[in-house]
């Protein structure tokens, strides 16, 4: 269940290269023995496949390709608000690329004990019944945030400055998280339940860019219309956690709606073909769009 959850992130994993020589040119490394720090890695349930340096890769679940230079604004001087950073990938590549100031924001995936509500999916599975997901933060939230360990390592072991800020990002008053010239809003939206409400919150949290990276459709023959495909159970990736997939022109319009001025679609749509006489299926794929204030 887990490596599904996991899955929902999943583009084919290609251009590992990239990210992975990027990383490994930090040096600083607190655990001198290797085998110390393979332990403390394996303790850990990865998302990000981060590169930790001496040889050490950490093991992510998640199939979803870290974006490439191409893809990514400038960021050397930048601020960066990373929301949903979980093990803290994309965090570590902007200070990387330069970035002045990193903030690393999650909640969910920091906070939530993944074993008990994993049960609780396949129960309500079983009996077709839908997961409540307020229970995240009832019964399965644990304080003591285990799905953050992760990125605690990693930041130690490569020196990291990122700071992270622990909250969930549509409840945070914007005083308290502050703006920021570059967000990465990626892998989070079609897991929110008020997408618009959602992208209304990064603008006001953007100062000049918002990098969205998210799972997205496309339906032959309905090319070019503001479409948003509703997932009620766990249609996408079997996660019940997964909501909403927009169409290129309806993520477009629906940033232009809350404020952002200039919209550069980045990745767009895979060419499809509608057949004759057949129902148009709607076809899953990952957008990446830069959004400017
Ligand atoms: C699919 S993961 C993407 C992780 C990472 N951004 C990446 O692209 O690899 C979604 C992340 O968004 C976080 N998330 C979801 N809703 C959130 C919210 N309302 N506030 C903060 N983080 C949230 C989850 O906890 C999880 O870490």
């Amino acid at each position: 269940m887990l490596l599904k959850r996991l899955s929902d992130c999943c583009f084919a994993a290609i251009n590992n290269f990239t990210w992975r020589s990027l990383l490994s040119t930090f040096t600083y490394n607190p655990f001198m023995e290797k085998d110390k720090l393979l332990a403390k890695v394996s303790e850990i349930q990865w998302c990000h496949s981060i590169d930790l340096g001496e040889g050490v890769v950490t093991p992510g679940l998640s199939k979803t390709r870290p974006l490439d230079d191409q893809e990514l604004p400038a960021m050397r001087g930048k601020s960066v608000l990373d929301i949903g950073g979980w093990d803290g990938l994309n965090s570590f590549l902007a200070e990387k690329r330069g970035a002045e100031r990193v903030v690393a924001l999650d909640h969910y995936a920091w906070g939530v004990d993944m074993l008990k509500r994993n049960l609780y999916w396949e129960q309500c599975k079983k009996n077709g019944t839908f997961p409540d997901y307020r229970l995240d933060e009832t019964e399965f939230w644990d304080p003591t945030l285990p799905g953050k360990a992760g990125f605690d390592l990693a930041k130690e072991v490569l020196g990291s400055k990122v700071e992270a800020k622990v909250g969930d990002f549509m409840k945070m008053p914007v005083d308290e998280i502050g703006a920021f010239d570059v967000v990465l809003f990626l892998g989070v939206l079609y897991h929110l339940r008020d997408p618009l409400g959602a992208l209304e919150k990064v603008r006001s949290l953007t100062k000049e860019v918002a990098v969205i990276e998210t799972s997205a459709v496309v339906v032959p023959g309905h090319e070019g219309e503001f479409l948003v495909r509703y997932y009620p159970a766990d249609e996408l990736d079997g996660d019940f956690g997964n909501y909403f997939g927009p169409s290129e022109e309806a993520l477009v319009a629906m940033l232009k709606g809350v404020g952002f001025r200039n919209i550069v679609t980045v990745v767009g749509p895979p060419a499809v073909k509608a057949v004759p006489f057949r129902r148009s299926m709607s076809k899953v794929y990952r957008l990446i769009v830069h959004a400017y204030v």
